[in-house]
């Protein structure tokens, strides 16, 4: 059975009912949440995406109408006509609590099956289920939720561009590899058989073209697509706030930014962010916090033990010292009492990050407790404890390697820390923090030669460019990201607009001149007709849906997701192709992927 509208038009959605209505006649339409009988009575709640409105039909009332919702079950999608009316027991746990629907007319536009998944939020069903249901699953009103605050966020953020005079332009997603460096997702050609189009990594060779073409304030809601190891915060397609500057330095892109933020925070979460936000520069942020992305929600900083430790007869520490690397610790406070067990597992954890070993030193009420203590004189010890500012009843936890080691290890046992002692203690708080003075490269071991740290075209900071080939390590770029609560939201950076700099940096990164124009030929030709001086930045959007939405899984914020094997339960995508168009695209496969 699946009955027209004929005629019939919703006059309110069924979350919005309030005692003001009471009196008015209504028209709603959505899904049943449940149903049951009582006697002479029908309850139906119905849904739809504002929220769930009692409707009551009675046998005495109307006959017709009480049979027909006899016969509705769960997930029926039904239309009914009816009254306002005072409810007699009001239920205060729900929005419309105060008021039902007395049911005159119903219609069933069509049935339902009994759902895979129950329609309720909190479910619990396994992952891939809902995926393969996701439109059920978008049912729940916590998905839908999250989805109109998706959109909220959308509409708050083109609000916020345009009126800064910001252009919507669109970028091609057929396209050729962009230079983020993670794996293309490529589309073979028909036209051209043996070549394929790449799905961009992000617009950003696109925007610096649109700022050569004069359209100096750009940005973008856009899809990017990578092929990388999945985790909680990345899917293999994934969307962008991608915008560009023309005539701008760092501080204007950074400032631009700071207002979107505040904005759309306000906006949509009325969460106020102060302005301007904090800075700290990559040194700062990795000696303290042993991350590029340090959550400043807790302190708990690392500090250096090198220079107290360096006469310690430890071989331990006498050999990170000598190789070049440091010994560094984090303090725990009230941690003095940590049973071996758990001592034990800390230093399992840090060993995942190569460290060698984790040293500790309690600082117990009745005596100083450490594997250590043996190999320090008693000033030693002392210095230590002072350094740390420790306390009795603290902790001291210490790591000495190479300095890549150290800030690793350290910078996730802090984390871990955090996690395991609820250090964290305000919920809501949200910690934005720019950190700035990247590393314009980072030097690969295996490969023996330098990478940009953001790509190529990262602009380097003036005061180190006299560096660009002496000493190409200590070279720090105009690039910035927003970090929030530990996770890296945006990022961006000037661009090199200077011919004559942009060959020095292929120089550096060991590109020849072919090579570079074989990749970004279109970008290096536009650049000698005039490109003004120009940056910008990306956010990552579902990142920030899911602060605003509050959940710690980037699944939850896109309507139709892949798992963590970038598959697509529900449509099956990735799937084979015909042989017809394997054909026509001149692909033939090896024997065993048949
Ligand atoms: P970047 O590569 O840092 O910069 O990307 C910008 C932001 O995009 C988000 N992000 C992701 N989100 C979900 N899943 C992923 N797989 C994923 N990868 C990245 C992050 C990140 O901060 N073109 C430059 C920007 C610029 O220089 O203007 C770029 O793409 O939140
Ligand atoms: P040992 O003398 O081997 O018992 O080591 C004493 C302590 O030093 C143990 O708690 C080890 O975990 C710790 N240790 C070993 N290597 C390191 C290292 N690279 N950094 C910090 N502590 C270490």
């Amino acid at each position: 059975m699946g009955e027209a509208l004929n005629s019939w038009k919703r006059t309110i959605m069924c979350g919005e009912l309030r005692e003001e209505h009471i009196g008015q006649k209504v028209t709603v339409m959505g899904w049943v949440q449940r149903n049951r009988n009582l006697g002479g009575l029908e309850f139906v709640d119905l849904r739809d995406r504002t929220g769930i409105l009692q409707v009551v039909f009675g046998e005495v009332i109307n006959k017709e109408a009480f049979e027909k919702a006899n016969k509705v079950r769960p997930e029926y999608c039904i239309a009914i006509k009816g009254e306002i009316i005072r409810r007699e027991a009001p239920n205060n746990a729900m929005a419309t609590g105060m008021v039902e629907l007395k049911g005159e007319e119903i219609k069933i536009l069509s049935e339902s099956e009994t759902p895979p998944i129950y329609i309720k939020d909190n479910l619990d069903a396994a992952e891939n289920i809902r995926l393969k249901y996701r439109y059920l699953d978008l049912r729940r009103s916590d998905m839908q939720k999250i989805l109109m605050i998706r959109s909220k966020t959308a509409k708050a953020v083109r609000d916020y561009l345009v009126n800064s005079e910001f252009l919507e332009i669109e970028t091609p997603m057929l396209t050729k590899s962009t230079p983020e460096g993670a794996r293309d997702y490529l589309v073979p050609s028909r036209n051209y058989p043996g070549m394929f189009y790449a799905l961009p990594q992000s617009p950003q060779l696109f925007k610096q073209l649109l700022m050569v073409s004069g359209f100096d304030k750009y940005f973008q809601i856009v899809k990017c697509f990578r092929d990388e190891d999945l985790r909680a915060n990345r899917q293999p397609e994934f969307t962008q706030i991608d915008l560009e500057m023309s005539f701008v330095e760092q501080d204007d892109v950074m400032e631009l930014n700071e207002g979107l933020i505040k904005h759309v925070f306000k906006e949509v979460g009325n969460i106020d962010v102060k302005l301007p936000i904090r800075r700290m520069p990559y040194k700062e942020a990795m000696e303290k916090y042993g991350s590029d992305k340090p959550d400043l929600r807790f302190g708990m900083e690392i500090r250096d033990l090198s220079e107290t430790v360096k006469n310690a007869e430890f071989k331990v520490f006498q050999d990170a010292l000598e190789n070049g690397g440091s010994v560094r610790a984090i303090c725990l406070k009230d941690g003095a009492n940590m049973g071996r067990k758990d001592i034990d597992r800390l230093g399992e954890f840090v060993k995942t990050f190569k460290a060698k070993g984790l040293a500790w030193i309690q600082l117990k009420e009745e005596e100083i407790k450490s594997p250590i203590s043996k190999f320090l004189k008693e000033d030693e010890l002392k210095n230590i404890i002072d350094v740390m500012s420790a306390e009795t009843g603290d902790m001291i936890l210490i790591v000495a390697d190479k300095n890549s080691v150290v800030f690793q290890s350290l910078g996730q046992l802090r984390l871990e820390l955090a996690k395991k002692y609820d250090l964290i203690k305000d919920k809501n708080e949200f910690n934005f923090c720019w950190i700035t003075e990247f590393p314009l490269l980072e030097y690969d071991e295996e490969e023996g030669r330098y990478f940009a740290a953001h790509h190529p075209f990262t602009c380097p900071m003036d005061e180190d460019l006299e560096y660009l080939e002496s000493d190409p390590g200590r070279v720090r770029a105009k690039a910035y990201d927003l970090v929030l609560n530990g996770e890296e939201l945006g990022g961006g950076s000037i661009r090199i607009h200077d011919t004559k700099l942009q060959e020095r940096m292929f120089g550096v990164l060991g590109f020849t001149q072919e090579s570079a124009w074989e990749r970004f030929g279109f970008l290096l030709e536009a650049f000698k007709f005039g490109p003004p001086p120009h940056g910008g930045l990306a956010f990552g959007f579902d990142r920030m849906i899911m602060f605003l939405a509050g959940t710690d899984n980037i699944k939850d914020v896109i309507a139709f997701p892949k798992n963590q094997n970038a598959f697509c339960p529900m449509t099956e995508a990735p799937n084979v192709a015909d042989e017809k168009q394997l054909v026509e695209l001149g692909i033939s496969l090896n024997k065993e992927d048949k």
